[in-house]
């Protein structure tokens, strides 16, 4: 059976990657895609009291348990299923369900360290980073934090001036350099959107002629 093809889209937070990678998805739907993103893999702090949750740096390469979500990624692309890890953003640690996923033709791996390790980078066909101003993203995460992850407003600026600011212009940004498209602005920019669908057809088409 032949590989599935994997897609990495990455970016700051808020820089509108989640866009991005729903846009593609949507557009393959009538085939077989699957969206794995790795903050389902933030890793289990369910053994620490809630004050310790909330002082973790998130955007930290260390927050993340890699190792299974590339053992995940490595099941699906041998077209095993695998039972996805759920994270719980109000209590700052993986909950106790998890979702059985079925392998598909296609995979879009999305987050904001997905380009760090090496071996993930390995396991993509394509990379893409979304290159978002840093203006831009601060006022989306407000927005979304506040809606939907139950923050205030002076915890999302605290966290965002102390950690998320720092460790984007560390971890993040630099992994620009590993892709092989840079997408400015992010899910509104259709001419990229559209480079990248055709691009995926391609792939498709040639590896169904294989
Ligand atoms: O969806 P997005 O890429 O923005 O998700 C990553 C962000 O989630 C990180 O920048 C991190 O600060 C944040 N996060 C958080 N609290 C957690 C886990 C992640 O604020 N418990």
């Amino acid at each position: 059976m032949k590989r599935p093809i994997v897609i990495g889209v990455t970016g700051g937070s808020g820089s509108g990657k989640t866009t991005v990678s729903r846009t593609i998805f949507e557009k393959f739907s009538d085939l077989s895609i699957l969206l794995l993103e790795q903050d389902y893999y933030y890793k289990d702090q369910s053994h620490l009291p809630f004050e310790e949750r909330l002082k973790t740096n998130y955007d930290h390469p260390f927050a993340f348990d890699n190792d299974r979500f590339i053992s995940d990624l490595e099941s699906l692309i041998a077209y095993k299923s695998i039972d996805q890890p759920v994270y719980d953003y109000a209590k700052h640690t993986r909950s106790d369900q998890t979702i059985h996923r079925e392998p598909k033709e296609v995979i879009i791996v999305e987050g904001i360290l997905i380009l760090e390790d090496e071996r993930l980078r390995e396991l993509m066909d394509i990379k893409v980073y979304v290159d978002t101003d840093d203006d831009i993203r601060i006022i989306r995460r407000i927005k979304r934090d506040i809606e939907e992850r139950g923050r205030t407003l002076d915890s999302v600026i605290q966290q965002y001036l102390s950690v998320v600011k720092p460790m984007h212009h560390q971890f993040v940004e630099p992994t620009k350099k590993f892709a092989d498209i840079i997408i400015p602005e992010g899910g509104k920019n259709q001419v990229a959107i559209d480079l990248m669908t055709t691009k995926i057809a391609s792939i498709l088409s040639e590896s169904n002629k294989a």
